[in-house]
């Protein structure tokens, strides 16, 4: 009795590692666009996720939006920005790690000492910390040899929120 059930047990489990098989195999998505084999999926989703520049494009629209709720005084949004901002860049750094060395001072200077400004809820400590957080983003962009990139303070809002 007890060999029978160890036997229906394997050959279950057979056809489930079996079935699974299959489906790795299966087109995904809308219309089935996903194709290929399991790697190849993956493959294809994190080209489709993006590195670094896409990472970037979040990070500027966070960094707009931080700049303007110091301004605004607005600091339960500049918290959440900046945690956005960081968590974003922690996920690119992530995707690639080889940026990791130019983002350093940004990650342990610059991001601390703006969060330091915003618990502070201090307009004056802001602007200065805000204004050296910019300048550390152009740093890392010519670390990255990327000197072309200079990230000047924002002239618009990008947000309806006030
Ligand atoms: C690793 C250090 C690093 C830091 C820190 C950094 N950047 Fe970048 N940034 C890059 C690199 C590298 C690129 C180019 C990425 C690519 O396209 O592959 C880039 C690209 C950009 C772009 C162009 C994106 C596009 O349209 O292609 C913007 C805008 C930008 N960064 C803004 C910022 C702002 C604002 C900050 C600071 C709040 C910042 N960056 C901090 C490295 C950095």
């Amino acid at each position: 009795m007890e060999r029978k059930k160890t036997v229906t047990f394997f050959v279950a489990l057979t056809l489930i590692i079996a079935g699974c098989g299959g489906d790795f195999d299966r087109p995904a998505g809308s219309d089935g666009w996903l194709t290929g084999g399991v790697n190849e999926k993956f493959e294809t989703v994190t080209e489709h996720l993006g590195g670094f520049g896409k990472a970037m494009w979040e990070v500027d629209y966070r960094f707009q939006e931080l700049w303007w709720a110091g301004k605004d005084g607005n600091w339960d949004y500049a918290a959440h920005q900046i945690e956005e901002l960081e968590e974003t860049i922690e996920l690119g750094l992530e995707r690639r790690p080889a940026r990791a060395l130019s983002a350093q001072q940004f990650m342990t200077k610059a991001i601390p000492d703006v969060e330091e400004a915003i618990e502070s809820r201090d307009p004056e400590m802001f602007e200065r910390r805000i204004d050296m957080m910019m300048n550390t983003c152009n740093s890392c962009h010519a670390l990255e040899d990327m000197e072309f990139l200079t990230v000047k303070p924002p002239l618009q809002r990008q947000s309806s929120i006030r």
